[in-house]
């Protein structure tokens, strides 16, 4: 099974890949926060996506382009610059903002529109695309529709997050609505994304879906990145029980990421806002020190930062 990070905005940027990627290697495919299609790339995607922040990592950009032309333009760009070849189209993104505009998953509104934008796309693209979607925007019942668009075009790879927009990150995946696709698409063209935070997770989408090769997760590795080395050390069909190694190697990612932050972002606060983020997905594994975790997103400074993560890992 292959293993896919997902794209998260503002969190999952080449900071956080490549020290993933260093700490925890296992990964077999990243791919960059939704990129908004605009004439250029600003300062930040710039580097997001630039291979000498990612090396040695399969990464993908992703792009949320409301237009054929704006999709072939920024490709163009990222080819040329960069030698990125395949792009991965967003339409999952539920945020009432991006679909008001009929973008990421507001793309799913109008299936009419969406097959002449694909029947135009593969007319003129010479490049691989993949795209990453939720199966409806108001209701499950949208999903056959839509599917039978993706069944006519030769996308690489679909991602399928099994939720509307209007679930937002509610309720429970839609399996039935995963199988769904798998009776009209080609199976190794899938990848399942949704919920998988544990490793029983992801064992329970592997039995009930064999034929499904490859799993993107997203807020299972945020909240504990040791899941990559559970997940491997089980298909290599060896046993696994957490130990102070890997305790060390989230220590040393977390350093990684803060090292990295406090040289690209200008001043603490910036670099705070970031870390206390992800020690916000992070804390759950740390259930015995809420105090501490509690100093954590009210330390102001990075040395105060410094000293609480320093007593949190003292004891593992
Ligand atoms: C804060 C946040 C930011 C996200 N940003 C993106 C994004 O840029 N592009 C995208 O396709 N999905 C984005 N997603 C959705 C995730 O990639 C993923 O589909 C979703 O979290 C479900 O997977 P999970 O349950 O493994 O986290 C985002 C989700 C969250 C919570």
């Amino acid at each position: 099974m292959k293993i896919y990070l997902a794209p998260m905005e503002g969190i999952t940027n080449h900071i956080y890949r490549s020290a993933l990627d260093a700490h925890f290697p296992g990964v077999d495919r990243y791919f960059t926060p939704f990129i908004s299609a605009t004439a250029n790339l600003n300062k930040k995607q710039d580097r997001d996506v630039n291979p000498q922040n990612n090396i040695g990592m399969d990464l993908i950009p992703q792009l949320m382009a409301h237009t054929v032309d704006a999709v072939l333009h920024l490709q163009a760009l990222l080819q040329e610059r960069y030698g990125y070849s395949e792009i991965n189209l967003n339409q999952g993104c539920p945020s009432a903002t991006v679909i008001s505009k009929d973008h990421g998953s507001g793309f799913l509104r109008d299936v009419e529109r969406m097959d002449r934008y694909f029947e135009e796309l593969f007319d003129r693209a010479d490049f691989p695309v993949s795209v990453k979607t939720r199966i409806g925007v108001e209701s499950e019942e949208e999903w056959d529709a839509i599917l039978e668009v993706y069944r006519r075009y030769p996308f690489s790879e679909i991602i399928i997050h099994p939720r509307t927009t209007r679930d937002q990150y509610q309720g429970k995946p839609r399996l039935e609505q995963f199988a769904r696709a798998l009776e009209v698409l080609d199976a190794s063209r899938i990848c399942y994304n949704g919920d998988v935070y544990t490793i029983e997770d992801y064992q329970a989408i592997k039995a009930q879906f064999p034929q499904v090769d490859k799993v993107m997760i997203g807020r299972g590795i945020l909240k504990n990145p040791m899941l990559v080395s559970e997940i491997k050390a089980f298909e290599a069909g060896e046993k696994y029980a957490l130990n102070h190694e890997d305790w060390m190697a989230l220590a040393a990612m977390m350093q990684q990421i803060r090292d990295v932050m406090q040289h690209t972002f200008s001043g603490d606060a910036h670099v705070l806002a970031h870390l206390k983020e992800l020690w916000g997905y992070l804390a759950g594994l740390f259930p015995d020190a809420k105090k501490e975790i509690k100093s954590l997103k009210k330390s102001r400074k990075l040395a105060e930062y410094d000293a609480v993560v320093r007593l949190l890992f003292s004891d593992k």
